[in-house]
């Protein structure tokens, strides 16, 4: 499992947004079982408090699920616990690095530091623009979600299909293939022609060309 813990100063504003835009982008590409994700502050200012309304709003407005939650701070023992330790901006990185001391396996980075364009994720907490917020979040939960794929080869292809998602596909694909089945055969060749329509469907969908 992948542990992801995102961070900010109130945990009631940006990481807890990230916290589910990301896993949504991990629900949407199934890989749930493989990286979970939690949020926390670097103050005690918002202990216990749940997810900012106008974040809930944001949320609410692009289809993103939520829980309601509690703000809880960074503990060091965070740092054992979580392979991906992610500030927002440079106070939250320099605030992440006194309450953990130091970063040995280099686990501490910024959200935006996965994107083509590193910059700081300002708090909607003072600026009010939740919506900048929003997009700036999404850009680097995506980018992140791609380096963790790249990283750890999270491949798509090894999940597993249940039997009835395997007949399925198999139905699926043999029905793409009478587009292509001659309008009439002689009966001497209808067993290797279908033996080799399933052989054909069968590897498809081993490359997962579905
Ligand atoms: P966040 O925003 O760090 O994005 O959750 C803030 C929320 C609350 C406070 C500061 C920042 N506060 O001081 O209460």
């Amino acid at each position: 499992m992948i542990r992801v813990l995102f961070v900010c100063l109130g945990n009631i504003c940006r990481s807890p947004m990230a916290e589910f835009i990301l896993k949504d982008l991990i629900n949407k590409k199934d890989l749930s079982s493989y990286i979970s994700v939690r949020s926390v502050s670097t103050s005690y200012e918002t202990f216990g408090q749940d997810m900012h309304i106008e974040a809930k709003m944001k949320l609410d407005e692009k289809g993103i699920p939520y829980k309601k939650r509690k703000a809880k701070r960074l503990s060091k023992s965070d740092y054992i616990y979580s392979d991906y330790i992610i500030g927002m901006d440079e106070s939250n990185i320099s605030n992440i690095m006194k309450i953990i001391g130091d970063d040995p396996k280099h686990k501490v980075h910024k959200l935006l530091d996965f994107t083509e364009k590193p910059r700081d994720i300002a708090d909607p907490w003072y600026t009010g623009n939740f919506s900048k917020a929003y997009d700036d979040i999404l850009e680097g939960c995506t980018s992140l979600l791609d380096s963790i794929i790249k990283k750890y080869k999270i491949d798509l292809n090894e999940q597993e299909l249940s039997k009835n998602e395997l007949i399925t596909l198999i139905e699926d694909k043999i029905y793409q293939y009478t587009q292509i089945v001659p309008e009439k055969v002689k009966v001497s060749e209808y067993l290797a022609l279908s033996s080799k329509l399933l052989d054909t469907s069968i590897k498809r969908i081993q490359k997962n060309d579905r």
